[in-house]
């Protein structure tokens, strides 16, 4: 599976098949958590591997009763280590990049399984002190995220999303194309026709040849952005 199509194909699931997931595919999509980038490459996230029973159970209940966690033969506890976004960073090292680091870290677990077939569901809503106390967190760390997996028993429908227009401004903020799929419609066969010309001029090493396609590529990206409102 192509990174692509594991973005599009990726859903949260709720429902587990009472399979083991096997110790190899597991060490790896850890392993994918942890290629995330992080600030300053600090990689201040650690992952808690919990197969033991009794303790996802624990936390299930320790996430508000999301008792269907419990089918989960896999939860892992993406921890931050905080102190380390606090020294190299201060209170941007505390607040943002640590939280973005784990993030980064978590949606590449989640990918991950789901290119081995394995279905995933990123768990935010849970109780840290009693995460912490079942887990033996130290205060230097906090949980961010739970994130179960195992074989998938469901095939969930995608969540509904917003338009691209909706969340996609142009240089500056609330800067919309009223209809991208016309403007990019429009005008994507002629930049990618260019695109092709100007890769090819480079392959023969013709520059001036290419510094003539890229200018108009560029012409063509200005029309586009003259669309604006
Ligand atoms: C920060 C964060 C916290 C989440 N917490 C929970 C949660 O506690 N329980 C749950 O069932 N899903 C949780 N989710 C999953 C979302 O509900 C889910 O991603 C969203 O509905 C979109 O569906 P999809 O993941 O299938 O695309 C969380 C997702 C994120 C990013």
């Amino acid at each position: 599976m192509d990174t692509l199509e594991s973005i599009y194909t990726r859903r949260s699931i709720r429902k587990y098949k009472d399979l083991p997931v096997e110790w190899e595919l597991i060490g790896r999509i850890v392993e994918a958590g942890s290629f995330a980038p992080s600030a300053g490459n600090t990689q201040s996230y650690r992952f808690i591997v919990v197969q033991d029973d009794e303790k996802r159970k624990q936390l299930a209940s320790a996430c508000v009763q999301q008792y269907w966690m419990e089918q989960a033969p896999i939860h892992i506890v993406v921890c931050c280590e905080i102190r380390i976004g606090i020294q190299m960073y201060g209170t941007r090292g505390e607040r943002l990049y640590n939280v973005q680091n784990t993030a980064a870290a978590v949606e590449n677990i989640l990918l991950a399984a789901n290119n081995f077939g394995l279905g995933s569901c990123w768990v935010g809503a849970f109780d840290e002190a009693m995460v912490k106390r079942i887990c033996g967190i130290p205060d230097f760390a906090r949980p961010h995220a739970i994130i179960t997996l195992g074989y998938a028993d469901e095939q969930p429908p995608a969540p509904q999303k917003y338009k691209l227009e909706i969340l996609t401004y142009f240089e500056k903020y609330h800067n919309r194309i009223k209809d991208i799929n016309v403007v990019l419609g429009e005008y994507s066969p002629v930049v990618a026709k260019h695109a092709r010309e100007a890769k090819e001029a480079l392959d023969k090493g013709t520059s001036k040849l290419f510094h003539k396609i890229s200018k108009k590529l560029k012409d063509v990206h200005r029309k586009v952005t003259r669309k604006n409102p």
